[in-house]
């Protein structure tokens, strides 16, 4: 069933495993996403961006998400990925999303808490969860000053503080991941001393973004298929392994997704080029969405929180 996302992370957090918060865009990804957190009794999360409104219509992807999660046994959230503002926040509440993220990152601290605050209220008020942003996404990588990256990073202090002033369910902070399949040369990481900092200040569960890894079978395969990503690199599994027991309750993909779609739809088209039945190009790619998927929640240890 469809469920609000505190009760979901708040758990998670306690007990030490995080839940994947998906994109979704269209139905066979929403199937793929929802058919295998009932096949590895998961909690899960599927998240609407703003391109993901853009291409399929917040009020259609609702529908799709609440209706299909209305007959699965695991709990669903649906959840507005990275809220523009108040009205983008107001709309998701009427779509009835249970849990909405409102992003003023990029605002000066003041208005970011008073932006925050206002969306907290509202949706409060209508037993929503909110998650807020604090710090700005930009990926570290090796051969890059520590310095340099660190303006963006996010402050332990300062999270504590805007927690106490937003009243907010969870916190989406910046420790050197980014998003999209390009997350630097060299090797890009986490900075976990920041991480335990903040999970030393902030008992609340804690959001990571550009969290997708590009695996290396999916990137091989690709590569297979003519496709131009041999400069791809993702967060190493490692890295998430570690995050998760400092705090880290939900984990945002979408890359990978992305990734695997387009590689059963390369397979099949590049392979194939007799085939024009669009059901067996995209059913490869949802076939490869589910074999990703199974690999997340394996990795954050969701398997069988249900
Ligand atoms: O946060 C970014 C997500 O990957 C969604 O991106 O707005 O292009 O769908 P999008
Ligand atoms: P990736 O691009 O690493 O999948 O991150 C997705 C994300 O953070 C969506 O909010
Ligand atoms: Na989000
Ligand atoms: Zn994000």
């Amino acid at each position: 069933p469809l469920v609000v996302g505190k009760e979901v992370l708040d758990k998670a957090r306690r007990e030490g495993y995080a839940v994947p918060s998906f994109n979704t865009n269209n139905l066979e990804i929403t199937q793929a996403i929802l058919e295998v957190a009932e096949e590895l009794k998961a909690p899960v999360f599927i998240q609407v961006s703003d391109g993901a409104r853009k291409y399929a219509g917040m009020e259609n992807l609702a529908n799709l998400v609440k209706d299909m999660a209305s007959r699965v046994r695991v709990p669903v959230v649906l959840h507005l990925d990275h809220g523009a503002d108040f009205a983008m926040v107001m709309q998701a509440l009427r779509a009835g999303f249970t849990s909405v993220m409102i992003d003023a990152s990029h605002h000066p601290l003041e208005e970011n808490v008073r932006e925050t605050r206002k969306v907290v209220e509202a949706a409060h008020a209508v037993g929503v969860s909110v998650e807020a942003e604090l710090g700005r996404l930009q990926g570290i990588e090796d051969n890059v000053q520590v310095s340099e990256a660190e303006a963006f990073l996010t402050d332990p202090e300062e999270a504590e503080r805007f927690v106490a002033e937003t009243g907010i369910d969870y916190l989406a902070i910046a420790i050197g991941t980014s998003h999209g399949a390009y997350k630097g040369k060299g090797r890009p990481y986490i900075d976990h001393r920041r991480l335990q900092e903040i999970a030393r200040r902030v008992s609340l569960p804690l959001v990571l973004h550009g969290a997708s890894g590009v695996p290396a079978w999916l990137k091989e395969k690709l590569l297979a298929t003519g496709a131009e990503v041999k400069e791809a690199t993702g967060i190493h599994d490692e890295d998430i392994q570690k995050a998760i027991p400092n705090g880290i309750a939900k984990i945002n993909i979408d890359t990978d997704l992305r990734l695997a779609m387009t590689l059963g739809i390369r397979e099949v088209v590049v392979g194939n080029p007799r085939e024009f039945d669009p059901r067996k190009i995209i059913g490869k790619g949802r076939d490869y969405l589910k074999q990703v998927i199974r690999e997340k929640f394996q990795l954050m240890r969701t398997v069988g929180r249900a």
